[in-house]
């Protein structure tokens, strides 16, 4: 058991992870601005866990403030780098202050972990680092491609940084290269809650269904793909979490065979956009309104993963597919609280 801090805490995945850190009985130290998400979440991982996370509202660019939390804490273990800006088309917008949050924070959080000595950190990467792939399903030994976007470069910039970081001082570090996150968790208690209205494919379908939008555009049905729609690898919530509290034992256990060590965290399988709407309908008992629309600026035609490092060196497998990822994800639109 230890002390783990996630940054980010009340988010997407920092919520799921901090609950799936508690139940596994670590303690949890969370640190959140709130920009993008609610601390209702927090009430609700206190709630499932019968724990309680120490949270604090804190903006990591703010590294004097932020101190506050690891002198709080100083028995902190290992650290989770969620907290980051990650909406792909703001970023084309906003290219500076993605430049500046993502990695000032980052930069803070580090140099925070080495002046009080934290030997463990785990960061939240993703598959976007990989940038138009073109051999399926990518490794961590498919080359990182130009980025696609001014969010997905704080990304590889950020893996650059924590590399050379464990090349040349005693941290050990992972970056975890996620798929496409989506669904929720199965009490319906926690679940996708942004404050910036959803992009993403799945609580796009779910808010459709539910009547906040008027309909699904797929964008763009003329890819070279099996059925012209993009190809990607939806990972469920929960099993996105488990990876986590995998990862921090790994750290702790020692098991790291490398100082920096790059894990992809995908299902392995490849789901159309119009397969995913059919796997909605299918397991939801109901049609969506949606309509083919013009491809969207930047889109990676196809990408999924090859997650055999996860499974042999962290021991982790996901669980669920699509049809679970849509069953969670309609349950908690229908039912969220916040
Ligand atoms: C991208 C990044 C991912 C990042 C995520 C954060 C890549 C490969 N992935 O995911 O790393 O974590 O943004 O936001 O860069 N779609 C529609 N209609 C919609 C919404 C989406 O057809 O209304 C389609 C998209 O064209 C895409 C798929 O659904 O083919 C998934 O899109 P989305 O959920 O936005 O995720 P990515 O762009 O794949």
């Amino acid at each position: 058991m230890a002390k783990v801090l996630v940054t980010g805490g009340a988010g997407y995945i920092g919520s799921h992870t901090s609950l799936d850190l508690l139940i596994a009985d670590h303690e949890v130290v969370s640190v959140d601005n709130h920009v993008n998400s609610y601390r209702e979440s927090i009430d609700y991982v206190n709630q499932l866990s019968k724990k309680k996370v120490a949270h604090y509202d804190i903006d990591l660019c703010d590294k004097e403030a932020s101190r506050i939390v690891f002198e709080e804490h100083k028995d902190i273990e290992a650290i989770i780098h969620f907290a980051a800006l990650k909406a792909v088309g703001e970023s084309t917008e906003l290219p500076l202050l993605y430049f500046e949050n993502n990695m000032k924070s980052l930069l803070n959080v580090l140099k925070l972990a080495d002046e009080y000595d934290i030997k463990n950190f785990i960061f939240s990467s993703s598959c976007t680092v990989y940038g138009q792939a073109t051999d399926l399903p990518v490794t961590e030994l498919t080359e990182m491609k130009e980025a696609e976007s001014p969010y997905g470069r704080t990304k590889q910039l950020g893996e650059y940084i924590l590399k050379d970081l464990a090349q040349y001082s005693d941290i050990n570090i992972i970056s975890l290269r996620y798929f496409n996150p989506a669904g929720a968790h199965h009490s319906g208690l926690l679940g996708e809650s942004s404050k910036k209205v959803a992009l993403n494919l799945v609580p796009v379908i779910t808010e459709t269904a539910a009547g906040k939008r008027k309909e699904c555009v797929v964008f763009g049905d003329d890819y070279d793909t099996r059925d012209g729609s993009c190809v990607r690898d939806y990972i469920h919530i929960e099993d996105l979490a488990s990876a986590h509290t995998k990862s921090v034992e790994y750290l702790l256990n020692n098991n790291n065979q490398d100082p920096y060590e790059v894990f992809n965290l995908g299902i392995g399988d490849g789901v159309t956009v119009l397969e995913a709407i059919k796997s909605f309908e299918k397991t939801c008992h109901q049609k969506l309104n949606y309509r083919i629309g013009p491809r969207r600026a930047g889109d990676v035609v196809a990408i999924y993963s090859n997650y055999e490092r996860a499974k042999q060196r962290l021991n982790w497998s996901p669980k669920y597919g699509i049809d679970e990822i849509m069953k969670t994800a309609w349950q908690w639109e229908k039912t969220r609280p916040y």
